[in-house]
């Protein structure tokens, strides 16, 4: 068990300084770093990497006998404290490889399995969405909460696909089911801001079939918090160890995006 709701606002402070840390790494490798391809358009520059290496050794030296997972090869399971941070150093590559101002530095909590806290913050805007389990989600410390938007004719709802995604995949004929019955459909390029932004009550409904646990762990805890809804594709429960999440404000929306989404 976790002790307290003091440890758990403890661990916070350290995932926002980090992320801030994150944030300053991506600011100052804006202007020269270099491209490289992981696989078709799946992009990586220096900034990623030296974005997760200034986080988890701030981590590391504030909590060194908890486990780590990060995107760019970081893996450590043998600490034996139940606490993994699972980072994601720069989510939205793309953008900021092209310089759209839509990218962030995303740290979740887990403990022994389950999301207690997260935190996304968006370097651009110095924005720092932060939410402990039990203690509600917060915007540079003000409360905020989802929208209340509904149906989903009424819904800004928004999408993510893997990279190098292909037109006739089943993500993107999904997209076009959707399509019609939406009042506005994106894609944006960052999973995480995608999650702030539910849980922040800026868009309505968000999902994705290609998610990895580092794209969604500190948004998992966001969008609850926030008083949304969080689930698989098919409205199952969540598992930020498989791919398929769906998100929304936790009106009638939900269980619309559930039916439509259905292969
Ligand atoms: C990507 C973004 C994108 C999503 C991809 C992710 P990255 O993360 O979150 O929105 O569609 O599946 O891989 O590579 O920029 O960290
Ligand atoms: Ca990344
Ligand atoms: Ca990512």
């Amino acid at each position: 068990m976790i002790e307290s709701t003091s440890e758990l606002n403890d661990l916070l402070r350290v995932a926002e300084e980090a992320a801030r840390i994150g944030g300053d790494v991506l600011r100052a490798w804006a202007e020269k770093f270099t491209v490289s391809e992981k696989g078709p358009a799946d992009l990586v520059t220096e900034a990623d990497l030296a974005s997760q290496v200034a986080i988890h050794d701030f981590i590391r030296a504030r909590h060194p006998n908890h486990d780590f997972l990060g995107e760019e090869g970081l893996s450590r399971n043998d600490g034996g404290s139940g606490f993994r941070w699972i980072i994601d150093p720069l989510d939205g590559t793309s953008n900021y490889v092209h310089r759209f101002p839509y990218y962030a530095v995303s740290i979740g909590v887990e403990h022994r399995g389950e999301m207690v806290a997260g935190v996304i913050y968006d370097p651009t805007r110095d924005e720092m969405f932060a939410a402990v389990r039990g203690g509600g989600a917060m915007l540079n410390g003000s409360p905020i909460r989802v929208s209340r938007f509904s149906p989903l004719s009424q819904a800004m709802v928004i999408a993510s696909f893997p990279p190098g995604v292909r037109a006739d995949s089943p993500a993107m004929l999904r997209f076009l089911k959707v399509l019609p019955h939406a009042q506005t459909i994106h894609r944006s390029g960052s999973a995480a801001l995608n999650l702030a932004y539910i849980a922040a009550g800026r868009l309505d409904g968000y999902w994705s079939s290609s998610l990895k646990p580092w794209d969604m762990a500190a948004g998992i805890v966001l969008v609850r918090e926030a008083g949304g809804r969080i689930t698989k594709t098919d409205g199952s429960p969540i598992d930020h160890h498989v791919m398929s999440l769906l998100a929304t404000n936790g009106t009638l929306v939900h269980e619309e995006l559930t039916k439509l989404l259905r292969d």
